[in-house]
């Protein structure tokens, strides 16, 4: 395996259509009109010097190494900064170039340290380059005058240092800053000899505004801004392209490897999700791989008051398998079931699926999207007929219109909140429907035109006045629905949000959202061109989610925005593999490609493949296995890479469930929360150390390859097949491949997938088929794969949660950029730095209501039960709201979170909470409980050290 490197071209492409031929060093070169001439070179295969020039970047112009001599023109203009013209005549190399090139690197030369045998950049460093490139062999002005050699370094970032003695002042990182991150965290301060990179107002990188994405890393073209690692183990030496396993983004990587040691990630260019960007998660969270708390043997205990004894994986497997058939045989076959993750591969996730229907025999399987997108399927699915994302991340371009609503995309999928910052910052207009002021409603050069800030539980009531304001104002695209749509069924939809009692007036004192700037959004929305909408959990998490999702489409609907580039119905997936754990057929009801199990045909097909015969009727949901364990029929449970104790809601509920059950079988990488009931512990591997895919939320399959030996001993997909051939279902799988292989067989809208055609393409987004190898972009262009879209009657209906004197707030919750739900992996990080525990963010009114000061520790209780915390009082929340994130198992938020869930998915209601909030007297039982537990996990940890 050798270092895969991408070419530079200097400058971006351009998107013009037309072409311009012109002569390049006597050559002929055609490109389209706008390119560069740097980049026409550089297309055929003339590289020009270059500094301050990189292909991520638009042109800059400052470094003065690229220069050219172009016939008809006076002087030598800067080739990254003068596009083509037709029939023009370039000279790029000659003696006068040569000589003005090397004058400007003598001068750069003159001011940098000659370390380069122990620069940790050495053989990855444009100055090194350039200087082979032009000839420099002596400077002439010596190093002794002024200069900047002695400067002292910032350590202050856990992944990489700012070296100021090597910086060439090429505002490289800069611009990436400012154009690929948005974050505008860096500033050339100074000028001429003074010039220095600074970090907001001159601070340190960690207290400064940058968010450790990397992105001015990789653009420094010297060893100034350095991952930390590089100079800790030196350069990689070889590289493998891979998926990043965090959220729904999906960002490729390639994985530059030192032997099996990993040196850095680095986002791909071709990555067709990120276009060579990544945030910190992606790009420096990965050591949890070799933390020490990994745990790599697997360990058996027959009570949950034993101690845990390592044993044998034969050992292992063959306990569960026989604790299953003992408890199969003694309670029926339905006793026991299993959860896959959507953390894992969708070759896994097929596998845990197909072990409970034909190992186990029943339906008991489910995901842990049931608590975050399940409504998204339900939802699109009435509405579309497909239950996914109409569009691909490109087509943000696009979007003249985008509205956010129940997402934080700055903090819960970054990269596309770059991408999606940039279309804003070139003038597409935003809407944020939001109960907080998240990051994106004003940022730098951008502001939502219009935040809406409702309260917790009533977005389907702001959708209904929404679409009020269409139909009432005839902004509804009427061609595109009588052509696209049912068109009774839209009849009763309109008069339904007709109805005066929908109107934003009616409902502002139910929703808290000023019925003119309700009316202003509904109008942008409808009139102001290509608009998207954007959703995340804080539309799927609420008792009313699928509803949500409904009337979300049918306003997309209602004005026609579907069915091409910059338009469509978004759903921003939270974990990295959301989608494929979805299509897989990880839910009780249905099968990969969400045919149901009463479907006759489709399960007929299964039965004849797997040879077993598979139950008709939906098995059991999480929520109802937990409820028929504490009721002492659901007795053992396979759960593959979820923690449900801490990520599932009432987690004494949870408890409860999982206490009841004789055999709990938990594969995961650490400890987590649910192994305090667990029997058995099969250590699961990381995405660094198997092959699969992953699917993210623009239906794109990508592939993950393994770049080190699973440190437990097997890929997860293995352990699954172990534990098959163990209950007496063989299987024999040698490679996921095979495994794709037969979800395509069986799946009509995988039918074209192989790992061969993802090879030649690197990603496919389903559907795909042999007409389209490469998959389907935007969905529903010709039409809606159920045929006529489906318009639903959205009725608004409250939560039974309610506000009240003893809990007068309302709690909702989300997440940090830094860390990724439950912090398994990103605790075990460096970017605990920037998260060290969850606070509860009030509004200084409710905090000086019950005399709370700024970092007080508080207790947050409901009706099911109370944790503490620390509280920050800041106006992003309204008055009335309280907010906090889930990271940390010590906060044990979803002690306070209820049972009340969406009424058609069951996905619970974590976005409204009826809470109070009072100074606290200290830890509560249940957090007392979690540090008995952290300290047990600690003595395993400490006797057996994972390294
Ligand atoms: S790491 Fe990212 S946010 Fe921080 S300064 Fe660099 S580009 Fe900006
Ligand atoms: S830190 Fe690197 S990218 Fe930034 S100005 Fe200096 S040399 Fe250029
Ligand atoms: S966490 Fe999401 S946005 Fe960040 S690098 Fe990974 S896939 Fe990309
Ligand atoms: S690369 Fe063109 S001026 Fe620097």
């Amino acid at each position: 395996m050798s270092l895969i490197q991408e070419i530079d071209f200097g400058t971006p492409a351009s998107k013009a259509s037309t072409q311009v031929t012109l002569t390049i060093d006597g050559q002929r070169v055609s490109v389209p009109a706008g390119t560069s001439i740097m980049r026409a070179a550089k297309a055929m295969g003339t590289s020009i010097p270059k500094l301050c020039a990189t292909d991520s970047l638009e042109p800059f112009g400052s470094c003065r190494l690229c220069l050219v001599e172009i016939e008809g023109r006076a002087g030598t203009p800067a080739s990254c900064t003068t596009p083509v013209a037709e029939g023009m005549t370039v000279t790029t190399q000659n003696p006068r170039l040569a000589k003005l090139r090397k004058g400007v690197m003598e001068l750069y030369i003159s001011d940098h340290p000659l370390d380069c045998l122990t620069c940790a950049a050495n053989g990855d460093c444009e100055l090194q380059d350039m200087a082979g490139a032009v000839g420099l062999r002596e400077v002439r002005y010596g190093y002794e005058g002024d200069n900047h050699l002695c400067e002292v370094k910032d350590e202050s970032n856990p992944y990489f240092t700012y070296d100021p003695s090597k910086c060439i002042a090429c505002s490289r990182c800069v611009r990436a800053c400012d154009e690929v991150q948005g974050t505008f965290a860096l500033t050339i301060a100074g000028r001429g000899f003074a010039s220095r990179v600074v970090a907001s107002q001159a601070e340190p990188f960690l207290n400064s505004e940058c968010v450790s994405c990397g992105a001015c890393v990789q653009a420094c073209p010297t060893a100034t801004l350095t991952e930390k690692k590089v100079i800790e183990v030196g350069q990689p030496e070889h590289s493998e392209i891979t998926t990043c396993a965090y959220c729904g983004v999906g960002c490729t990587f390639k994985a530059e490897m030192r032997g099996e040691d990993v040196v850095r990630m680095v986002p791909f260019k071709d990555g067709k999700a990120n276009r060579g960007h990544s945030c910190v998660k992606g790009r420096f969270a990965w050591g949890y791989t070799t933390h020490r708390e990994r745990i790599l043997k697997p360990m058996i205990r027959r009570s949950t008051s034993d101690p845990w004894r390592e044993v044998s994986w034969d050992e292992a497997i063959t306990y569960t398998a026989s604790e299953f058939k003992r408890i199969q045989a003694k309670y029926g076959r339905h006793s026991v079931g299993g959860i896959t993750s959507s953390r894992c591969t969708n070759e896994e996730t097929f596998l845990v699926q197909k072990l409970v229907r034909t190992a186990f025999g029943n339906n008991n399987v489910d995901t842990c999207a049931r608590v975050c997108h399940s409504p998204t399927g339900y939802g699109l699915k009435t509405a579309f007929g497909t239950s996914a994302g109409t569009q691909d991340f490109d087509t943000v371009e696009h979007v003249d219109v985008a509205l956010i609503i129940g997402a934080n995309p700055t903090d819960g999928h970054p990269v596309f909140a770059s991408r999606l910052k940039q279309r804003l910052r070139e003038g597409a207009r935003l809407i944020v429907i939001d109960p907080r002021r998240t990051d994106i409603v004003r940022s730098p050069h951008i502001e939502a035109e219009y935040h809406l800030p409702l309260r917790p539980g009533t977005n389907v009531a702001v959708l209904s006045a929404m679409a009020h304001v269409v139909v009432t104002e005839g902004l509804i695209d009427e061609a595109f629905v009588r052509e696209r749509c049912d068109w009774s069924e839209f009849q009763d939809w309109a008069a339904f949000v007709s109805d005066p009692r929908h109107s934003p007036e009616t409902l502002e004192p139910l929703t808290g959202v000023p019925a003119a700037d309700l009316r202003g959004a509904a109008r942008l929305y409808a009139t102001g061109g290509n608009a998207a909408i954007y959703y995340g959990l804080g539309v799927t998490e609420h008792s009313q989610g699928s509803t949500t999702v409904m009337a979300i489409a049918n306003l997309a609907m209602a004005t026609g925005n579907l069915g091409r580039p910059g338009v469509g119905v978004n759903p921003l997936r939270g974990q990295n593999n959301v989608q494929g754990a979805c299509d897989m057929g990880s839910f009780p009801h249905e099968f990969s490609g969400y045919r149901h199990v009463s479907d006759d045909a489709a399960r007929e097909m299964f039965e004849t493949v797997w040879g077993v015969e598979i139950d008709n009727e939906p098995g059991l949901r999480i929520p109802n296995m937990l409820d028929a364990a504490v009721d002492g029929a659901f007795k053992g449970i396979y759960i593959q890479g979820e923690d449900i104790l801490q990520s599932d809601p009432n987690t004494k509920h949870v408890a409860a469930g999982l206490a009841a059950m004789e055999c709990v079988v938990v594969q995961d990488l650490f400890l987590n929360e649910t192994a305090v009931h667990a029997h058995v512990f099969l250590p699961g591997s990381t995405f660094l150390e198997k092959n699969g895919t992953f699917t993210n939320a623009e239906r794109r399959i990508q592939r993950v390859r393994k770049v080190m030996t699973a440190r437990n001993g097997y890929e997860d997909w293995e352990i699954t097949q172990l534990l098959s051939n163990a209950l007496g279902h063989p299987s024999n799988y040698a490679h996921p491949s095979e495994i794709m292989d037969e979800v395509a067989r069986l799946t009509p809208t995988f039918a074209g997938v192989s790992y061969a055609v993802l090879e030649e393409h690197g990603s496919i987004q389903w559907p795909c088929n042999a007409a389209q190898p490469a998959g389907t972009p935007v969905m529903h262009m010709d039409g809606f794969a159920r045929g006529r879209g489906k318009f639903v009657v959205t009725e608004y209906v409250p939560t039974d949660e309610k506000t009240g004197p003893r809990f007068p707030l309302l709690l909702t919750t989300g997440r940090i950029l830094s860390q990724y739900n439950v912090g398994a992996q990103t605790r075990r990080t460096d970017n605990v730095l920037w998260h060290e525990e969850d606070v509860l963010e009030l509004h200084p009114h409710d905090a000086e209501h019950r005399g709370i000061r700024d970092a007080d520790w508080v207790k947050l209780q409901s009706r099911a039960g109370a944790t503490t915390l620390r509280a920050k009082i800041t106006d992003r929340v309204a008055p009335g709201v309280v907010y906090t994130t889930f990271h940390h198992p010590a906060t044990q938020a979803n002690v306070v979170t209820t049972e009340f869930s969406d009424w058609a998915t069951n996905c619970p209601e974590y976005k409204v909470t009826a809470v109070e909030v009072s100074i606290s007297n200290g830890p509560t039982e249940w957090q007392e409980r979690y540090e008995a537990f952290a300290a047990r996990s600690r003595l395993i940890v400490d006797a057996e050290p994972a390294e």
